[in-house]
């Protein structure tokens, strides 16, 4: 690794990298990848054994403290998520400002940074305690407005936290429970959810965290912050590649199709690409794909539909894609997004709440990165610089000369 601030400071060197492909932009000890091997741990742990022991809040005080915690310390971390799983009543006008078939994800970007005019006493960045209330908050209160972003785009009433339930049957009670009916959280889909929420809450300098940190290293507010996220999050390249992929095999509807659309996804004519393959970093299996994807005939075959005719396509795409030699020479195997959104559709989810539901499992993440950042005595604003490839400088022409 070479420190090219020195050698700029010299005038040795400028360096272009559109998309950052080769950039370290800071250090950090939350979370490791490697790309070849297949390998992702969350503060030295692996992703597999956190998804077979942990549970999600306790993976969220690794991620935010470093360390596991022991039983008194997850107590206790359990018991400040709870008791800020609510959102102060006059946050529901938020919601009431936007059309009422908005997309989820929409409202959410909106009334996430609205946060900031709202809990405006968790916003001084300098002040570790409002550090770590505005931490708290986010992280609890997060399932609560996604959940209520989809109430509101289904038009139906809003459903408060019920605390006596985990963090993800929370969640589902919010998405699910419809007043004067009785909802009981079923456990299989509350676990499965657990372990989406876990297998998304940290992948280092991916786009949205990178747009976190880039936010946040200008002094803004968390909420802030976390709203840039959230919108970055949205586009089909990254967050919104659930939806997209889930649509994707809705389309292709039948095993015979396949051919069809790999040979789409070969050709450089065609914008379409297969959503749910490929990554920046793995050059190797994404291993919460396969955790995914274990995951998916669990789910389908506790719920007796293992016979879903999206999981067949999927399974087969992805046999025919990882013996072509387009997606072999190109390393393209499936990531994170390939299984979920199956998971997610057989919980009952639309798949416009598959990206939010990414983003309240990301929100951790993009938490504990912004304050590993505020608290780096390396870290500066983030400015990057341009290859100017524009006119030089020329002469003003007057309007009845041009
Ligand atoms: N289908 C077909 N071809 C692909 C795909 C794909 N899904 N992904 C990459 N390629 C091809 C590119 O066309 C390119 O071909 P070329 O070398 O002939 O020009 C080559 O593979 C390299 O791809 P890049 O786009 O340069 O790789 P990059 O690292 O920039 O992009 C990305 C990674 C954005 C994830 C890309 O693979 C993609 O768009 N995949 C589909 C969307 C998706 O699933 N996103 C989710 C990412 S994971 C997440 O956010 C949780």
């Amino acid at each position: 690794v070479v420190d090219i601030r020195k050698l700029y400071a010299q005038g040795d060197v400028f360096t272009y990298d559109p998309g950052f492909t080769s950039t370290a932009s800071c250090s950090s000890t939350i979370t490791y990848i490697d790309g070849d091997a297949g390998e992702l741990l969350y503060r030295g742990y692996a992703i597999e054994d956190l998804a077979e022991k942990s549970h999600f809040l306790e993976c969220c005080y690794l991620l935010l403290y470093g360390e596991l915690p022991s039983a008194e310390d997850l107590e206790d971390f359990e018991s400040r998520v709870t008791r800020h799983t609510m959102i102060h009543e006059q946050m529901h006008n938020f919601f009431r400002g936007f059309r009422r078939d908005s997309h989820p994800m929409a409202i959410m970007t909106g009334v996430v940074g609205a946060m900031s005019a709202f809990y405006h006493d968790s916003t001084d960045i300098n002040d570790p305690w409002q550090r770590e209330v505005a931490a708290i908050r986010m992280i609890a209160k997060m399932p609560t407005i996604a959940a209520m972003a989809y109430k509101y785009s289904v038009g139906q009433p809003f459903v408060y936290p019920k605390n006596s339930l985990d963090y993800s049957g929370n969640f589902l009670h919010m998405c699910f429970a419809v007043p004067a009916e009785e909802y009981v959280v079923d456990p299989i889909l509350s676990r499965a959810m657990d372990r989406i929420m876990m297998l998304h809450a940290d992948h280092e300098q991916n786009a949205s965290t990178s747009t976190v940190r880039l936010a946040g290293s200008s002094g803004a507010n968390p909420f802030a912050c976390v709203a840039a996220g959230i919108a970055c999050l949205w586009g089909p390249a990254h967050g919104g590649a659930n939806q997209a992929c889930l649509e994707m095999l809705r389309e292709i509807g039948t095993v015979d199709r396949i051919p069809e659309f790999i040979a789409r996804a070969k050709d450089k004519e065609d914008p379409f690409k297969l959503m749910g393959f490929g990554h920046r970093v793995y050059k190797n299996f994404d291993p919460r794909a396969k955790v995914m994807k274990q995951s998916a005939d669990e789910v389908l075959g506790l719920l007796g539909i293992e016979d879903n005719e999206t999981l067949k396509v999927a399974k087969e795409l992805e046999r025919i894609a990882l013996e072509d030699d387009y997606f072999v020479s190109k390393k393209l195997y499936p990531n994170v997004d390939f299984y979920s959104g199956i998971i997610l559709e057989a919980m009952g989810f639309p798949t416009s709440m598959f990206t939010p539901i990414f983003a309240l499992s990301r929100t951790v993440g993009w938490i504990s990165q912004w304050k590993e950042m505020i608290s780096d005595p390396e870290q500066k604003i983030g400015r990057p610089r341009q290859r100017y490839t524009g006119a030089p400088r020329r002469e003003y022409t007057e309007i009845e000369d041009r």
